[in-house]
């Protein structure tokens, strides 16, 4: 997408905010004045029972980014969602959508607002069309004689005018996702908010969501996304949080995200010990050896000077390169890694 472009937009939680989003490319709501879709400062949630699912949040979405609301099972992803769209109240802290105090102002700006949180609840009996049509039914602010042109809009946007009859228990999980997307896209939205819709999809399902994703965000919709898999969201995502046990670990562009995995060099070589010697006398710390080679973090150190010194140390060297850990390894290393839920 063409706003919050990395090298415009950093929203970050270590203090380090620079600007938001480009403005509204419509000129729609210009006038609320403020660069963030979402704003949170010291969200917590304490259900009753004493756990602290969501413990101080301050989230920053800028406009027109694609967020990905990432975290594993259980981190407080919906938890936060269901606080931002009012459907539960926090127990400390603040939210602004769209410039807009909630839950205070949420009448102003809800209708703005379109969001998939455990999915609205579908007939099974009645296709994709009449489900939508119940939903946009539902919504006094909708005008009914325009409705049909609504909803066909809405099911064309998702690609699922081809089956707009076909009745929703005889939709595949997809389709069922997809109708759900499109029952948030039914008014035009200035933010669309999307708890886990690639959820139990296959590859094919989880591409097309994405796709789908992709163009509400062509329209200069602002898109917050959530989903425990870094890799499903990676490609559309302009700006990432990432949730741990309730907290925010990191927030910032993606680009902040590939920054922080730290270089490691990698030395081919027959001389292993000696290569670890002179790596060590360079300050290159964290090594590891393997039987026909050496890395360890690179720091602020040249590729080149390491190479020459051990040239000059007579250590044979086959091969140095550089190396950064991949997004899925930063994810893993700040979320932690198991099998458990941990709490
Ligand atoms: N209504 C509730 N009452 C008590 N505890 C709750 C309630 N809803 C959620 N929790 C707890 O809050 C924590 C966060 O849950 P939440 O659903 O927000 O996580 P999540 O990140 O959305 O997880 P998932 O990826 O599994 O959807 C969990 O430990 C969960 O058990
Ligand atoms: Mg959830």
């Amino acid at each position: 997408m063409s706003t919050a472009g990395e090298a415009t937009a950093a929203a970050t939680s270590d203090g380090a905010t620079s600007d938001g989003a480009d403005p509204d490319r419509d000129g729609r709501h210009q006038d609320a004045g403020d660069d963030l879709a979402v704003a949170t400062r010291d969200l917590t949630k304490r259900f009753p029972g004493g756990q602290v699912a969501v413990d101080g949040v301050g989230l920053l979405v800028p406009r027109g980014a694609v967020y990905g609301f990432l975290g594993p099972n259980g981190s407080g992803k919906t938890t936060t969602i269901r606080m931002l769209l009012g459907l539960i109240h926090p127990t400390r802290g603040e939210v602004s959508l769209l410039g807009m105090a909630m839950p205070r102002e949420s009448a102003g700006v809800l209708a703005r607002v379109g969001s998939l949180v455990e999915g609205p609840a579908f007939h099974p009996q009645l296709s994709g069309r009449a489900n939508l049509g119940r939903l946009d039914a539902a919504d006094r602010t909708a005008d009914p004689a325009t409705a049909r042109t609504r909803i066909d809009a809405a099911l064309d946007q998702v690609g699922l005018l081809g089956a707009a009859r076909k009745r929703y228990r005889a939709y595949s999980l997809g389709m069922k996702q997809r109708l759900a997307i499109a029952a948030s896209l039914l008014q035009p939205r200035d933010l669309i908010v999307l708890d886990e819709p690639t959820n139990g999809l296959d590859p094919q399902g989880t591409r097309e969501v994405r796709a789908l994703i992709r163009g509400i965000a062509d329209d200069g919709v602002t898109v917050l996304v959530s989903s425990h898999l870094l890799a499903e969201v990676e490609q559309i995502c302009s700006h990432v949080g990432v949730m741990r046990t309730g907290s925010l670990v990191f927030q910032g562009t993606i680009g902040r995200l590939r920054a922080r995995g730290a270089a490691r060099v990698r030395v081919r070589t027959s001389a292993v010990p000696q290569a670890q010697t002179v790596l060590a006398s360079l300050g290159v710390c964290d090594l590891e050896a393997g039987p026909q080679e050496v890395s360890g973090q690179l720091g602020e150190r040249e590729p080149e000077h390491i190479c020459r010194e051990l040239v000059l140390a007579g250590v044979p060297v086959a091969g140095l390169e550089m190396v950064r850990p991949s997004l899925e390894d930063l994810f893993v290393e700040l979320t932690g890694e198991g099998f458990d839920v941990e709490r």
